[in-house]
């Protein structure tokens, strides 16, 4: 024989112990190397590829284990408590254990009877996420992979809404079709913009204040000179949680500018979402309510593992009735849906379990805890920052996110940028700390996303003593 014993779990049980001992194996590596994940570099340096050739005969177990733990050791490391480039969480281990089921059950959202369970438990619980957002009782939604085909989704659905394209596209339309976001939206709306043939101008850019929240007044504005520029003003996208500042466009100005207009309001909470499981701090997304469509990605402040997003809907038969395309081929759903006739994926790994497993691992209180800790450590964060005359924040924090800047007076303001960067290779090359290096409003910042739970004030301190040190040297001086 040559294929491995431990190939295939086999279904009749042979060979169950060589299957048992490569995934314990595995699972020991896994919690071995990520176990030590601190005394990593949060961004190691890439020093070996994997071969790619293929062998003849498959390779021995220590073999790829040994492939697996070199992998695993120059991987991006968002389990360090420095790891603050980035939305990137360490995951739970309810998660890791979902998609470990997920991938053996190897189950497909395509149909009901694909994945009878998930096909059931993803609206059962998204329903219930959608009650928290504050949307209707018919709201509904689909799990998406990310954030990006969210926001694609739900701008699908606000168009085919709006105008009678489902069938006859966009040719016949009088007036282009044109959808309003804040100058520092996620690029996703772009795409989504593109893709759905409105063009990239189909987007118009509201000018955000200087708190990187859209302006109310200049969303108003910005629709009445696309009408009367003759364009069609459909849609409304607000951002919760902005990519680079984490900031919150005012949700419930933004919702009374659309209904005035009659627009379709889409709420992009991919990042900030995650609050409404915080008491303390779900008064953030006030006004989230009021939207025709939320994107929310728990694969981001959940720390469910990657993918798993959702575009929520608040009348969950509008959404199929203008989506919806059926698929004969498909077994009938009775009172269920068949999740792939209504979303754009069609064959789709059942996300669904891992972020129900962390949910009920970690429960609500475990939730407003580790969220609670986030908003903490940000607090000293931002102090640290205000702390030193040197260092400029790019907004006043709402959520989790540090977006700063050097500017030391001792240097031109058009060294500033390379300055900067600097600083940044210079806290990585420390192997204790990663931020990302952000353009924004064209300039250089430095973004912090206080995301880890196991962040403490400790990391902080070496982080602000390195920055110290390293300003140090061109004699800017804390106060
Ligand atoms: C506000 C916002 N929306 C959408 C996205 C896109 O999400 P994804 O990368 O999962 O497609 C991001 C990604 O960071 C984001 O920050």
């Amino acid at each position: 024989m040559i294929l491995p014993d431990s190939a295939f779990i086999h279904p009749a049980g042979v060979h169950r112990n060589a299957v048992e001992q490569f995934l314990q194996k595995a699972v020991a590596l896994l919690i071995e190397e990520m176990g030590q994940a601190e005394t990593r570099s949060p961004l190691p340096t890439l020093e070996a590829m994997p071969s790619t050739t293929l062998p003849l005969q498959g390779l021995n177990e220590a073999d790829l284990l040994a492939q697996l733990r070199s992998i695993l050791r120059q991987s991006m490391n968002a389990a360090h408590p420095g790891f603050m480039g980035h939305m990137d969480s360490i995951p739970t281990t309810a998660s890791i254990v979902g998609d470990l089921m997920a991938a053996a059950l190897n189950n497909n959202m395509l149909s009901v009877e694909m994945s009878p369970v998930f096909s059931r438990l993803e609206p059962l619980l998204l329903r219930q996420i959608a009650q928290r957002f504050g949307l209707a009782d018919q709201a509904d939604g689909v799990l998406v992979s990310g954030g990006s085909l969210g926001n694609l989704q739900a701008i699908a659905v606000a168009r085919n809404t709006h105008f009678p394209v489902l069938e006859k596209g966009l040719a016949g339309l009088q007036k282009p079709p044109v959808v309003f976001a804040s100058e520092v939206a996620h690029t996703s709306i772009q795409k989504a913009a593109m893709v759905l043939g409105l063009g990239s101008q189909g987007v118009v850019s509201v000018p955000a204040n200087a708190n990187s929240q859209m302006d109310p007044e200049l969303l108003r504005q910005s629709i009445i000179r696309a009408q009367e520029a003759g364009q069609a003003p459909f849609c409304v996208v607000a951002t919760a949680g902005t990519t680079v500042t984490g900031n919150v466009d005012p949700l419930e100005a933004i919702a009374d500018i659309a209904q005035e207009f009659g627009l379709w309001l889409h709420v992009d909470a991919s990042y900030g979402g995650a609050v409404v499981f915080s008491p303390d701090h779900c008064h953030l997304l006030k006004g989230i309510e009021q939207a025709d469509s939320v994107t929310f990605n728990p694969q981001k402040w959940l720390y469910v593992t990657k993918v798993c997003a959702m575009v929520l809907f608040r009348d969950g038969s509008a959404w199929r009735q203008h989506f919806q395309i059926a698929a004969p081929y498909m077994g009938n759903a009775g009172p269920w849906h068949n999740l792939g006739e209504s979303s754009i994926q069609g064959t789709r790994h059942a996300d669904v379990l891992k972020l129900w497993l962390s949910l009920q691992h970690l429960g609500e209180a475990g939730y407003a805890e580790i969220i609670g800790h986030n908003f903490q450590i940000t607090e000293q964060f931002v102090a640290a920052v205000r702390d030193r005359p040197f260092l400029h924040l790019a907004s006043q924090p709402q959520m989790n996110l540090v977006c700063f800047r050097s500017e030391p007076t001792t240097l031109p303001p058009e060294q500033w940028d390379d300055w900067n960067l600097k600083l940044q290779k210079h806290l990585l090359s420390e192997g204790k700390t990663f931020l990302s290096l952000p353009f924004y409003r064209g300039q250089r910042w430095l973004k912090a996303v206080l995301l880890n739970p196991f962040t403490e004030r400790s990391h902080l301190d070496t982080l602000f003593a390195s920055l110290d040190e390293f300003h140090g040297a061109i004699g800017a001086k804390r106060r």
